[in-house]
């Protein structure tokens, strides 16, 4: 592609929670959404409370945020936050939705605080024509076994499907709900006329985790949110409105996509080639890493003599976000790679093996974690019998 041309690209990406196009510029997205970069004195105040930075941290993989010093400020007088997160349940997990999970996990430990799961089960049963509520609702409690297999603590976690505790979520929902007006949701998420009821209504249930606990405990509990940036919009409109219910407006801490294996865009559960699944047994694995797009050269030769780019290349994003997290390693690989010392055929097949023993260890501990569900499940007796 021609400069003309990625630059015109770069002018025309997408970000929504329900769609992510072109090549993303993450600095314009922030001054777009009006989200802040993470500084080094918010890096530092971190550093301070958990005595070491996270990868994803270091590698600014997670980039932005909203009120992170009012948290922090926060925390130093004494006052806990939980975290809260979430997943649309719409098929299987893949290895971009596990990034803000494991992070998220980081932070569970390191401020060893509660942590609010929402499985958006009516979401997805909104914006897709093609899934039943009852496949939805199943594919909620699926992807509750990924959360659950990257170790988070039993006796802190509290994960929910919104069907199953609608009862509960109504009440609360439509008292966020009738502070935000259609032409805001319109505005916010690019939604036309011919949009349907519920996902017009939709981001109020997504607002309400956010201020659940202070419900439940009858005081004013700090929040943290960790996603991917593409779920701001719902959170900018939550904090108008959660303050208007005298709770604490929700910090949050975003995070860049995992791209897909194909040139550009996101790494998306509905271009299936593209996304590595947590399910995904090794010869599919192996199929969509062998066909995916690099920075090589056409020719072997040509790439011994003229190197290859990193800095386009699905593989090296792989090694970045998720599985080469030593420095020094990886600086080695990049400097192998922009020198011709390294073919995409040899560099693929290193990441294959990581990529695969990963998902052997995640695939073990996912089936394990069916027989934990119940200690992590949180029903509607739970929420009304105060048994949470
Ligand atoms: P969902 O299911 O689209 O995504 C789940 C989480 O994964 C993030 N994400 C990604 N992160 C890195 N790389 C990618 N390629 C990638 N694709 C998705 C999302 O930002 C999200 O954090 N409506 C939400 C569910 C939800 C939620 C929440 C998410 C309910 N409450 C609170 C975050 C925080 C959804 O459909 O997420």
């Amino acid at each position: 592609m021609d400069e003309k041309n990625e630059d015109r690209r770069r002018d025309e990406f997408i970000v929504t929670p329900w769609e992510v196009k072109g090549v993303v510029d993450y600095e314009r997205l922030i001054e777009q959404f009006g989200t802040e970069t993470i500084t080094d004195e918010i890096l530092g105040m971190l550093q301070k409370y958990t005595g070491e930075l996270h990868p994803f941290l270091k590698r600014k993989i997670f980039f932005s945020h909203r009120d992170l010093k009012w948290l922090f400020n926060e925390y130093e007088k004494g006052n806990q936050f939980f975290l809260y997160t979430g997943r649309g349940p719409s098929g299987n997990t893949h290895l971009g939705h596990i990034m803000p999970w494991i992070f998220t996990k980081w932070l569970q430990d390191k401020f060893d605080c509660e942590l609010w799961f929402q499985m958006t089960d009516d979401e997805k049963f909104y914006f897709n024509q093609k899934l039943s509520l009852e496949e939805t609702h199943k594919f909620a409690y699926e992807n509750a076994l990924d959360v659950i297999a990257l170790g988070f603590n039993p006796k802190k976690t509290f994960i929910f499907s919104d069907i199953d505790i609608s009862g509960y979520l109504y009440p609360l929902a439509a008292r966020v709900a009738k502070r935000i007006t259609f032409s805001t949701v319109k505005a916010t998420f690019g939604l036309q006329n011919d949009a349907n009821l519920g996902q017009i209504f939709f981001t109020s249930m997504q607002a309400v985790p956010a201020f659940l606990p202070s419900v439940l405990r009858k005081r004013n509990i700090p929040c943290l949110i960790p996603h991917a940036i593409d779920q701001d919009p719902h959170f900018r409109i939550a904090r108008d409105v959660i303050p208007k219910l005298g709770y604490y407006k929700p910090a949050s801490i975003h995070c860049i996509f995992l791209p897909g294996l194909k040139e550009g865009g996101k790494m998306s559960a509905s271009i299936k080639e593209s996304a590595i699944f947590t399910t995904d047994p090794a010869p599919d694995v192996k199929k969509k890493i062998w066909n995916a797009f690099t920075g090589g050269q056409a020719t072997a030769a040509e790439q011994r003599k003229f190197g290859a780019n990193p800095d386009i290349c699905s593989i090296y994003k792989y090694y970045f976000c998720l599985f080469m997290w030593d420095d020094k390693e990886l600086k080695e690989l990049r400097n192998k790679c922009t020198g011709g010392d390294i073919l995409c055929g040899e560099c693929k097949q290193i990441l294959l093996k990581k990529v695969v023993s990963f998902l052997e260890e995640h695939q073990r501990k996912r089936e394990a974690a069916r027989d934990q569900l119940d200690k992590f499940i949180v029903t509607y007796e739970d929420l009304i019998s105060g048994n949470v």
